[in-house]
């Protein structure tokens, strides 16, 4: 994909700060931490569009990226983030909720997690929601470049069986440090929004 532009157009917490022009939309997904505003950056070949952190909790609000005036790349507020509050916990579930339920845009959801370890209880939970709903889901295993090569069909197998992966998803092993998977992942997120 030629990224021409990339833009932070949107800033959102609520349903009438969601864009109007009805540009297909692909959200990330993942816990706090696990490389999703990264993975923004390493697409649009951005070094710092996105704010990364190497303290979970970095992105607060729902970013939509603008890339070539066509679609978006919806940067979200990681999960289970364990110094959070019960209060912000609650507005995290609702602002994902009526992002979730109100936007007639979202082609699909890259979800996010950390190749090196088995997924979380969240990541799971994460992953059955988008499939109960019917969201597609592109699988984006990350941090791959931390893991020896000869470790990293063990870890793919670990990370599917605890999914209960479905095969006709997307499964893209990625680094946002090598830019390893970029070209699957951009082909990927191109079947989904169909250009
Ligand atoms: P929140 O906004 O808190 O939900 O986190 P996030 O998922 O957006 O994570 P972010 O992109 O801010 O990255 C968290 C940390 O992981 C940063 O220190 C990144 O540099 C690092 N990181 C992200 N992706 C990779 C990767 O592929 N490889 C390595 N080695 N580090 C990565
Ligand atoms: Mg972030």
């Amino acid at each position: 994909m030629k990224v021409i532009s990339a833009d932070l157009e949107v800033v959102a917490v609520k349903p009438e700060q969601f864009p109007k022009d009805r540009r297909p939309e692909i959200a990330l997904s993942g816990r706090s931490n696990v490389g999703k505003s990264s993975f923004v950056n390493t697409m649009l070949a951005r070094k710092a569009l996105a704010r990364t952190s190497q303290r979970p909790g970095k992105t607060q609000t729902l970013n939509f990226y603008s890339i070539n005036e066509a679609f978006y790349f919806v940067d979200v507020p990681g999960y289970g983030y364990a110094k959070v509050s019960k209060t912000e916990r609650a507005k995290w579930g609702e602002m994902m909720e009526n992002y979730f339920s109100n936007s007639e845009c979202l082609k699909g959801v890259v979800q996010l997690v950390d190749a090196r370890h088995a997924p979380s209880v969240d990541d799971v939970q994460m992953y059955h929601f988008l499939k109960h709903f019917e969201v597609p889901v592109i699988i984006v295993a990350t941090k791959v470049d931390k893991l020896k090569k000869t470790h990293v069909p063990k870890h793919v197998k670990l990370v599917k069986q605890t999914l209960d992966f479905d095969d006709q998803d997307q499964f893209v092993l990625f680094s946002s440090m090598t830019g390893q998977g970029k070209d699957d992942a951009w082909g990927a997120v191109r079947q989904l929004i169909q250009i």
